[in-house]
């Protein structure tokens, strides 16, 4: 009886908030280890909608919902979601939301900056969420943070202020935006302190006495492989790493811990912001995919864009982000079309290349090389079953698991929770 973790495999929003949420059943603790609320994952229950982006997926269900180490918390934003959910009739308190007490958090001065970087950059701007995560992380690394335990030590808080606002206020004033006085932060923090500090803990330790409890972990990943800061298609990725190995380190359990890796694709693919996209659509076929999916971002509101299944990208996914097992969504987004479009290969300057190179400039010169199949004219939306899909949809599957070299475990056919088929349990591993 393994854990499982769960990742995204493309750009991102490949429904990973739906395929956790169905997961959890099995679970009784889901953890978050990376990322922050650049994240957003939308369940639908019945006729509820959840949109998440900091609190575990898990919640949901009534399981615990652990915020590791990794995440960067932003506890305006936390507690604003908080409030929402409650009046949508979740319970999150202490005793349902664990919080690394070791977590760093995002301060006004983080989106402000990551806002001002972003307009500075113009033409080769990246397109984040504006939220502050990149900064955050950096302050992570620079050690300049303020973590969540800090709150508790004003003595601490006072000499880390400082150093803090040194660093921002050089840079915000370079940049021409408004810098913060201390006060500011400090009123901010004095704010917030009161209704933060009570939800933390020594998750580390939390999450062993579980384990030795025989509790299963689910833990649950934002972003994706292509967004990772190492292995994405950088500059154009997220601060975090996003791979299934951080599940440990972003929340301080064994790295034997992860258990199976379920990576998420999408039947297409999409992507939110800037960057390099190889498969990605500009004509008709784009746009359907787009009004079929209801793809906008759920953080920015932003259109999608839309294109292609990547088996070549999937495959490097697979590899960099040890992923056993893919649950593939939205098929039901490709019913009706005539023809369906795998990427199998690329050519770079006319010659043919096997792998995503890693240079930008490069990287936005691949063109795709497609195998075409025939689509199907059934629906497969709401499917329970794999009986109940037809025989050219089943096809398209087994090909894209020929072609990503792994299998293909679980199949959403809606957004809604239980349209689901399960192939393999992943706990069952
Ligand atoms: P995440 O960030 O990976 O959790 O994904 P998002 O929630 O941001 O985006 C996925 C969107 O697709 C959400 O609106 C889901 O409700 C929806 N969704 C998930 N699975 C399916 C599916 O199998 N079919 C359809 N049509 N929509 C789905
Ligand atoms: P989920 O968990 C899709 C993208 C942003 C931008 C880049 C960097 O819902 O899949 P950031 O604010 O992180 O510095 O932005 O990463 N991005 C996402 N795209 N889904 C997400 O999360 C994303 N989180 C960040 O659009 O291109
Ligand atoms: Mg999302």
């Amino acid at each position: 009886m393994s854990n499982v973790t769960v990742i995204g495999t493309q750009w991102g929003d490949e429904g990973k908030g739906k395929i956790v949420d169905w997961l959890a059943s099995r679970a009784d603790i889901v953890v978050r280890f990376q990322g922050g609320h650049n994240a957003g994952h939308t369940l639908v229950v019945g006729d509820q909608v959840y949109k998440l982006s900091l609190l575990p997926s898990g919640l949901v269900r009534g399981k615990i919902g652990v915020i590791g180490n990794g995440v960067v918390v932003d506890p305006k934003a936390l507690m604003t979601e908080i409030d929402r959910v409650t009046a949508q009739g979740l319970v999150v308190t202490p005793e349902t939301l664990w919080i690394a007490e070791n977590a760093p958090l995002i301060l006004p001065v983080h989106g402000a900056l990551d806002r001002a970087r972003e307009a500075a950059r113009g033409d080769h701007k990246i397109g984040t969420t504006g939220r502050g995560i990149g900064p955050a992380y950096e302050d992570k690394v620079a050690r300049r943070a303020i973590r969540i335990c800090d709150l508790a030590e004003p003595e601490t808080l006072d000499w880390k202020l400082d150093e803090l606002l040194l660093h921002h206020n050089t840079l915000l004033a370079g940049l021409g935006a408004e810098t913060f006085t201390k006060e500011q932060l400090k009123d901010f923090l004095a704010e917030i302190t009161p209704r933060l500090l009570p939800f933390s803990c020594q998750v580390w330790d939390c999450l062993d006495e579980a384990r030795r409890a025989g509790r299963r972990i689910l833990f649950e990943g934002a972003q994706a492989v292509m967004l990772d800061v190492d292995h994405g298609t950088y500059p154009f990725v997220t601060s975090s790493n996003t791979v299934a190995a951080v599940a440990a380190s972003g929340s301080g359990v064994s790295p034997s811990s992860v258990g199976f890796v379920l990576g998420i694709a999408k039947a297409y693919t999409t992507r939110v912001g800037e960057g390099p996209f190889p498969t990605e659509l500009h004509d008709q076929t784009g746009r359907t995919l787009g009004e079929r999916g209801h793809e906008f971002g759920t953080v920015t509101g932003r259109p999608r864009r839309c294109g292609w299944f990547d088996a070549v990208l999937i495959r490097r996914a697979v590899r960099v982000g040890g992923v056993s097992g893919i649950a593939l969504t939205k098929l039901d987004v490709l019913d009706g079309l005539d023809e369906i479009s795998i990427c199998v290969g690329y050519e770079l300057d006319g010659q043919k290349i096997e792998t995503f190179p890693s240079a930008p400039g490069a990287q936005a010169r691949v063109k795709p090389v497609y195998e075409t199949m025939p689509g199907w004219k059934e629906t497969t939306a709401g499917a329970r079953s794999w009986a109940e899909l037809p025989a050219q949809a089943i096809k398209y599957v087994r090909r894209i698991e020929e072609l990503i070299e792994a299998p293909v475990t679980l199949l959403s056919t809606s957004p809604e929770r239980d349209d689901t088929i399960l192939m393999r349990d992943p706990f069952e591993d």
